[in-house]
């Protein structure tokens, strides 16, 4: 068999800032070449613009224009200027990630967790947290800000960022979905804290393409229960699902609706485990659902991807994606290309860079 990995040949070693064991974690290169594995993956480590890098998010951009890729980067979570940047990899230059520039930043706050949202016109819309540097969650507030020709390819491509939600620890994380009319946006978010450290969950609604005002949906007691990941189970029908990030480290939570979000079940724990960070759902068209998610209730080190058949109930097939002893990898995201059907996936890798990943759906339970 021909070896496909040669491409990955380490350059460097350096030690993981995470685990201070002073394990060494090879480096490959940070240059957002698309370079196969040989397990049959393809994969990319982006350009890092700053000294950290963490919480992206993977978007398709519009009339097969190719990928978006958002994370935050600067000097460290938290820091002043920590700032939301873009890259991109296009059908014209499909081989390489662009290097990734600035659309939002504030001097004097950090800003956090972007979501992109391809509008039903064409717009792409950031969605992000942002607080007042070094200080904590507790005043975060949600910002936007538009790349009206769906795709932002440059910095005068993008609208000045603005403030939507000023409630006090507003924070998003994961995907904005349609309701069943395919035009109201559904932008799951969160607290990240409150007066009583009144973390829970929530659902922002718009049907005015984001210009507001906003609409709400309630979850139902998701005290501690953070950061939704929601799938529609069925095109056309109103049964919705959402997962969640446990605060207290134990499970990944399940709830359901079936009108649409306008109710909820109680959230119950799934059999994935869960440490305290962040996870992703992504419905399949085969009717399966995939999670990304750090497959432990203690460190970031392993991260894996899981297949369920049963709306995520049961997840009988799980493949790691990271199997190392130390280091961080993190905040994984993916979404199914419609036409090719593969699996494009990224994740805060060591929190230097972020990892771009494409697989097929076969690969995460091909006999190995
Ligand atoms: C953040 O940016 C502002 C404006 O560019 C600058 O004045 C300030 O020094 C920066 N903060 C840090 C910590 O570099
Ligand atoms: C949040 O804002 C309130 C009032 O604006 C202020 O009193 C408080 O100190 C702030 N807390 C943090 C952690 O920034
Ligand atoms: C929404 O889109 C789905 C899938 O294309 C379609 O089956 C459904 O009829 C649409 N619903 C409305 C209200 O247009
Ligand atoms: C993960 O790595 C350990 C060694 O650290 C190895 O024993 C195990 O087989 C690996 N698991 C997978 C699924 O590759």
């Amino acid at each position: 068999m021909k070896m496909q990995c040669g491409s990955e040949i380490l350059l460097l070693l350096v030690f993981s800032a995470v685990s201070g064991l002073n394990v060494p974690i090879a480096q490959p290169s940070y240059d957002g070449v698309i370079r196969p594995t040989g397990d049959g993956r393809e994969i990319a480590y982006m350009i890092p613009p700053f000294a950290s890098s963490h919480a992206s998010h993977v978007q398709p951009i519009v009339a097969g224009a190719g990928l978006a890729m958002v994370w935050f980067s600067g000097t460290k979570e938290g820091a002043d200027n920590v700032s939301i940047v873009i890259a991109h990899l296009t059908t014209a230059n499909s081989l390489a990630w662009s290097t990734a520039f600035v659309i939002s930043r504030r001097p004097g706050y950090s800003n956090q967790n972007p979501v992109l949202h391809t509008s039903q016109d064409g717009s792409l819309h950031l969605f992000h947290s942002s607080q007042p540097a070094s200080q904590g969650e507790d005043n975060a507030s949600v910002w936007t800000a538009v790349a009206p020709d769906g795709i932002g390819a440059a910095p005068g491509m993008w609208s000045q960022p603005e403030e939507i939600f000023s409630k006090a620890g507003s924070f998003t994380k994961n995907r904005v979905l349609f309701a069943l009319d395919n035009s109201t946006w559904l932008l799951p978010m969160y607290y990240a804290t409150g007066p009583n450290d009144d973390q829970y969950s929530h659902i922002k609604t718009s049907n005015t393409l984001g210009q507001g005002p906003w609409g709400n949906l309630d979850f139902k007691d998701t005290s501690h229960l953070v950061q939704p990941t929601v799938i529609r189970s069925r095109s056309g029908y109103p049964r919705l699902t959402a997962f969640f990030r446990d605060r207290d480290a134990a499970h990944i939570y399940r709830a359901t609706s079936d009108d649409d979000g306008k109710s909820w079940t109680s959230p119950a724990a799934t059999p994935l485990p869960n440490n305290n960070a962040g996870i992703q759902a992504c419905q399949l068209q085969d009717g399966r659902v995939a999670m990304v998610f750090n497959p432990t209730t203690k460190s970031r080190s392993l991260l894996a991807i899981a297949l369920s058949e049963d709306e995520g109930l049961t997840w009988p097939h799980q493949r790691l994606l990271e199997n190392e002893t130390s280091g961080e990898f993190s905040y994984p995201t993916l979404f199914q290309d419609a036409v090719t059907r593969q699996l494009h996936v990224s994740y805060t890798f060591l929190r230097q860079t972020i990892k771009y990943t494409r697989l097929e759906v076969d690969w995460i339970a091909r006999v190995r």
